[in-house]
Order: structure tokens, then sequence, then C-alpha cells
């Protein structure tokens, strides 16, 4: 990852005022392309602009782009016309969207300096702060790359850019610029971290690796972390985490991170809880070969957790706010759990584990029970829990299952002001059929193709007891297999800027 060293500068310049590598116009359907540069002196560009951009039927259809090649005029080598469809479909995603997709093929053109059009009036109905703020995690999230393993360790980094600078010619503008800028930097960087978790390879990203990258991540700002280790666990009576973790050599940790946003020793108003298992091969009932490089990004939510609460402390968040990420790797060793064993979770619930490739519930149900030991007032998990979710949904929205209606908006929400989907799927009775086990208290798998992700839910759901709670499970929208937009190929960090978004919103509805 090396878009952090992207400096986004605010600037009430006008746009003839700029000089740099590239300027980009954002224009909406219909509207003259040019008038964003009406003050520009060299009537002759002007004309032969107008004339280019009429050969080439530049619309301002969202994503559609025209490149021109400027020599000696305007201060900049090339003017970059984005589209942004009609104008009364212009919305802060799209400024994310935009902005990235622009700033990548400038980037491809070796364009080092580069300027966006701010002007209000470019941009219909979007307020100057939170454009400021679309626009730098756009630019962000859009540049991103994994691209560490490749090629020698110390190969230039010649193609990055340098600077966006934000133009929007009002002096008064500038201070929601700059509060924009930060917050969108915040958001976009938690989520590049996540991004980078997910990308990284199972034999370097161990539990233990985890734990460790959720300490360095959190040494700056905090939050504070604790990690628990077997012994620990066992201590707790584990045993539904326990089991998961024992047919690896790489051993189980417990991650706890703690937020401490408010004075005074209330319990935390909001718990996150993530899956971590840094590599999924099912364990005995192990998976088929074709895809399985895939599953070491089955700690996708454990990375939102942790990205989230780096950028919940770092926008010191006036909320208590305790995480709880079990990890651990889910490998068929010698000494794994076979299907058939009955462990014992921390709250004494016995589960028959059906299936060891249901891992992901078994180590969840502990967390539950431990976040509420910690008195989490909510919870809210993140996982990429079934496969059944994708057969839903697909790769476009999070799968999200509530006990309570009230905390489901306020996810959703949060969600949409991210630019990230979720749509709610049911948790009826009737679906407990999918679970009752003979010998145990729960089986951890049943029913075949039928609704798997929401029995998956539903066994969640005995472990929060009568705390708020929404499960969001991330398998299809964690990974995107190419590049769209502000996602990349690959791990997308998704659920990292919801979490944060629902923290600020939940710490503002306290104080009113
Ligand atoms: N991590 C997987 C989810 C998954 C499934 C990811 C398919 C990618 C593709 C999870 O632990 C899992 O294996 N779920 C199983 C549960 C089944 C055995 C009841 C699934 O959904 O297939
Ligand atoms: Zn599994
Ligand atoms: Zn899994």
């Amino acid at each position: 990852m090396r878009s952090h060293s992207l400096r986004i500068i605010p600037s009430a310049r006008e746009i003839s005022a700029y000089r740099g590598d590239s300027l980009i116009l954002p224009v909406a359907e219909g509207r003259a392309p040019l008038r964003g540069i009406a003050n520009v002196p060299d009537g002759a560009l002007r004309g032969a602009m107008s004339r280019a951009i009429q050969q080439a039927a530049f619309r301002g259809k969202l994503s559609e782009r025209f490149l021109l090649h400027l020599s000696g005029h305007l201060g900049v080598k090339h003017l970059l016309l984005t589209g942004l469809g009609k104008p009364s479909e212009v919305n802060l995603d799209r400024a994310r969207k935009v902005a990235a997709e622009a700033l990548r093929q400038l980037r491809d053109l070796k364009a080092r300096r580069i300027a966006i059009d701010c002007h209000e009036k470019s941009w219909p109905g979007l307020p100057a702060e939170s454009l400021a703020q679309a626009i730098t995690e756009g630019a962000l999230l859009g540049l991103y790359r994994f691209d560490i393993y490749k090629g020698k360790s110390d190969r230039p980094t010649v193609d990055e850019i340098e600077s966006l600078t934000l133009l929007c010619g009002d002096r008064d503008a500038i201070r929601a610029l700059k509060a924009g800028i930060g917050r969108g930097e915040v958001l976009a960087r938690a989520t590049n971290l996540a991004r980078d978790l997910v990308n990284e390879p199972a034999n370097v990203l161990t539990p233990t690796a985890l734990a460790n990258r959720a300490r360095a991540a959190a040494r700056q700002h905090g939050p504070a972390v604790e990690v628990l280790d077997r012994r620990a666990m066992q201590r707790l009576g584990m045993g539904a985490l326990l089991g998961v973790a024992q047919g690896s050599a790489n051993p189980p940790r417990l991650i706890i991170l703690r937020h401490r946003g408010r004075r005074g020793r209330a319990a935390p108003a909001l718990g996150l809880v993530g899956k971590g298992v840094t590599f999924d091969a099912g364990g005995i009932s192990i998976k088929q070969a074709e895809g399985m490089e895939t599953m070491k990004g089955d700690m996708a939510g454990a990375a939102a957790v942790i990205a989230a609460m780096t950028g919940i402390a770092t926008l010191r968040v006036p909320l208590d706010v305790v995480a709880v990420i079990p990890s651990v790797e889910n490998l068929p060793g010698a000494t794994a759990q076979r299907p058939g064993d009955i462990v014992r979770a921390m709250d004494g619930t016995t589960i028959e584990v059906v299936n060891t490739d249901a891992e992901g519930r078994l180590i969840l149900a502990d967390a539950f029970c431990y976040a509420r030991r910690l008195g989490a007032q909510r919870l809210v998990d993140v996982a990429t829990l079934t496969g059944g979710v994708v057969v839903a949904l697909g790769s476009v929205r999070t799968g999200l299952f509530a006990n309570d209606q009230a905390l489901a908006r306020q996810v959703e929400a949060a969600g949409e002001a991210s630019g990230e989907k979720l749509w709610q799927l049911p948790l009826d009775d009737e679906y407990e059929e999918l679970i009752k086990s003979d010998y145990a208290d729960l089986k951890n798998t049943g029913g075949g193709k039928k609704a798997p992700a929401i029995g998956a839910a539903r066994f969640l759901k005995h472990f929060v007891g009568e705390t708020s709670w929404v499960h969001l499970d991330i398998n299809g929208t964690s990974l995107q297999e190419k590049e769209t937009g502000y996602l990349p190929k690959g791990a997308t960090g998704v659920m990292a800027r919801t979490l944060i978004n629902l923290a600020m919103n939940l710490a503002s509805a306290r104080r009113r």
C-alpha cells in the first residue's frame, strides 16, 4: 500500500490559476463542459477545446471521460473531463467513484500533481465538506494497490501521485474542505488497513501476527489492545473457539480493543465482533481445492473491526466502544476436531460440531459471550460466514440480520452514508429447526441447501441473549473479482467505514 503518501490540499484558488500536471473537471449531463474554466483568457484554446469535445460527443454520462492534451495552456498538461451523470442523480458515492476512476487514469499517464474542480456549481447539491470527504475517500481508496510482494522490494515508486488539490474558488469554504479531507483520510486509511490485512497471505498473517498488527495499528492513536492466549481462553471455558483452533500448529488469539471516548466508567455503548479465521481449509470437513486460496480472507470481519477501531480512536469519537476478535486457523491437523465432536461454549451451551467447516459461528459464539461479559450494550458482528449469503445477494450487498429493528436501521443508515449497501434477511423462529441437535443443545449446521445464511445467524442469536444485535455476513462483499470504481480487485475493506460512521452516529444521538 503506497498511496498513503498522497497529499490532499484544500485551495480557494480558481481553476485557471492552478499549475500542475493535470486538472479534473467534473461535468454533469447536459451541463456545458467548459463553464468551470470560463475565465481562461485564451479564446482560441477555448474554441479548440469546445470543438474537440463536440467531436468526441462527450455528454457527461456517469464514468464517461474525455482527455485533452494541452501544450502550454492553462498551466497543466492534461484536462480530464469526467461525467457525473444526471444532475439529480449526483451523490457522494458518485463523487468517490468518479474521483477514483479519474485518478487511476491520470496515474497511468504518470501525472504527479493533480487538481480537481470542487466548485459548488460543478457538483449539483453536494455541500463542500461532504464533497471534500467523498473525493478524499475516492482518491485514497481508488489508488490503493497491494503490491508489496511484487518485483524487487526496493523498486522505485515512479508512478505515485504526489498531490491532489481541491479547488473551490471560495475562501469561506476552506475550513469545510479541511474538515472533510481530514475525516475522509481517516475513513479511507482505515479501509486500506483492512484491505492490507485481508490481502496478506495466511503464512504471514497467523492469529499471532494479526494480534501484532492490531497492536501496531493502535500504537499512534489507540485503542488500547489486550491479547489473550490459549491458556487464558481455556480458563474462560471457550471450548467452541478452542475446538476450531486445535487442528493448527498456529495458536489462537483473542484480541480485545478498547476505545474510551467518554469520561467516567460506563458500560461500552457498542461492542464490535469480527471473525478472524486467518485461513479456512474447512478442517476435517475439508474444502475443495479450487478457490481455496481465497480463504486467506476469512478474517475480513476481524480486519474491518480492527480498522474501524483505529478510525474511531483517531477521530476521538465520544463513545465507549469495545471490540472482540476471535482469531484461529481452521486446518485439518492430526489434533483437529472431528465431525460429531461436542464442545462447550463459554456460557455452558453444548454444540455438536456436525461440519468442521462451519467454524465461524463457533468462534463467534465464545466472542459474543466475552463481549457481553465486558458489558457491551449493543453488538455488531462482521463475518465472512456463509456461501449462502452470496447465493442470496451476490457481491453487491452485505447480508444483515438483527434482533432489534432500531439498531438494524442505524447500521443501514451508516452503510448508506459509506456507500456500503446492506440488505436485511429474516430470522424467524421456524428456522430454528435447522440447528436442533439430537445430542447437544445446538448443532453447528443443518438443512443442507436450505437457508444456510439464516441458519448460521440463528445459531449466533443463541449467544447474544437479550443484547441488541446486528450480524453482518460479508462473505459476498469482502472480495471483488475485478476493479470497479473505488473498489480494487481483491480485498474491499468493506464495513470498516460503516462501523466508524455507526459509532459517530450513535455518539451524536447520545448527545442530543
Ligand atoms: N468461511 C466460510 C464461508 C465461505 C463459504 C467462504 C464459501 C467462501 C465460500 C465458512 O466458514 C464456511 O465454510 N461456511 C460453510 C458452512 C457450511 C459448511 C454449513 C458454507 O457456507 O458453505
Ligand atoms: Zn468454514
Ligand atoms: Zn470460515
